[in-house]
């Protein structure tokens, strides 16, 4: 496995692959790799001939600085991991590769970026977006892969890609989950065990929600029905749940007739959990 620490060691590798004519397959990661990132890799290498990691924790999209010098990173274990997956390059440039100093472009998706997540975290989908937008033209890569999880980011990169004619494909990668359902995340062993129990609800709620969607129900119905039902488990603080349009994010007028996407956020202690589900009300 190749370790890239420029961007023009990348640039050079690629055109390796390029001149042999292999297809290249994307993995945007910020490290600190699990099961939900590796599925990413494994899709990545049942598609394309060369997969390509990158590893950088990117300071735009994060709004507090104490929050970005807390995430967690261990590039040793991290590497480990990849290279036991046969991953072929991973990028792992410093901050100061990535960013001139006298930045002054960034790529904003106007209306998706702001509403949701975004309206919570101003400025941080206009960061992944930089981001990811620097990382497929260093990257030259034929697919990109994302996970489901974080939906309104997928819905983000897949919207910057088409409306700036990025020549790549990004795909969208089922949410991984732990054997008891819990979604997968960085954040879950921050959770206590009492807390990792009570987590459950959010998946269980989402499965209720799908029930409902099939019932034929309004969407401000959805959202109140599921609010109380995770309202059931003690431990937990809901802090949004919203049934939307699976493909605008908008919120969908009278019965649900079309795919919607169910996002819940909550805390349990002070660990914020997000999960999603998209149902079919056909
Ligand atoms: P990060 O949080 O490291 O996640 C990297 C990728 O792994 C994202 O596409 C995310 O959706 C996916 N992922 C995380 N948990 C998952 C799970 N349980 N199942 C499936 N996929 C999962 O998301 C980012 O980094 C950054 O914003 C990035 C896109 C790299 C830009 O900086």
């Amino acid at each position: 496995m190749k370790i890239c620490r420029t961007k023009a060691e990348l640039r050079e590798t690629v055109k390796g692959f390029r001149a042999n004519t292999e297809t290249i397959g994307l993995v945007p990661t910020m490290g600190y790799l699990h099961e939900g990132h590796m599925t990413l890799v494994r899709t990545a290498k049942a598609q394309t001939a060369r997969v390509i990691t990158t590893i950088f924790v990117n300071p735009t999209q994060f709004g507090d600085p104490s929050d970005l010098n807390a995430y967690p990173r261990d590039e040793a274990r991290d590497f480990a991991m990849l290279e036991a997956e046969g991953v072929d390059v991973v990028f792992a440039p410093a901050v100061e590769e990535m960013y001139d100093p006298s930045a002054q472009t960034m790529v904003e998706t106007e209306k998706l970026a702001n509403m949701l997540m975004g309206a919570l975290r101003p400025d941080h989908y206009k960061g992944v977006c930089t981001i990811v937008a620097k990382l497929f033209n260093i990257a030259q890569a034929d697919k990109a892969f994302f996970g489901e999880k974080d939906y309104q980011q997928l819905l983000v990169i897949k919207t910057m890609v088409r409306d700036l004619d990025i020549p790549v494909e990004a795909i969208g990668v089922p949410t991984v989950r732990e054997i008891d359902g819990l979604a997968m995340s960085s954040r879950n062993v921050r959770l206590s065990p009492e807390d990792r129990q009570a987590a459950l609800i959010l998946n269980k709620a989402l499965a209720y929600g799908d029930y409902e969607v099939a019932d034929g129900r309004e969407a401000a119905e959805l959202e109140s029905d599921i609010r109380a039902f995770i309202a059931r488990e003690p431990r937990a603080t809901v802090q949004s749940v919203d049934v939307r349009d699976a493909t605008s994010l908008e919120v969908p007028t009278g019965k649900v007739t079309a795919p919607v996407v169910i996002l819940l956020a909550a805390t349990f202690g002070d660990v914020l959990l997000i999960d999603q589900r998209v149902c079919d009300p056909s």
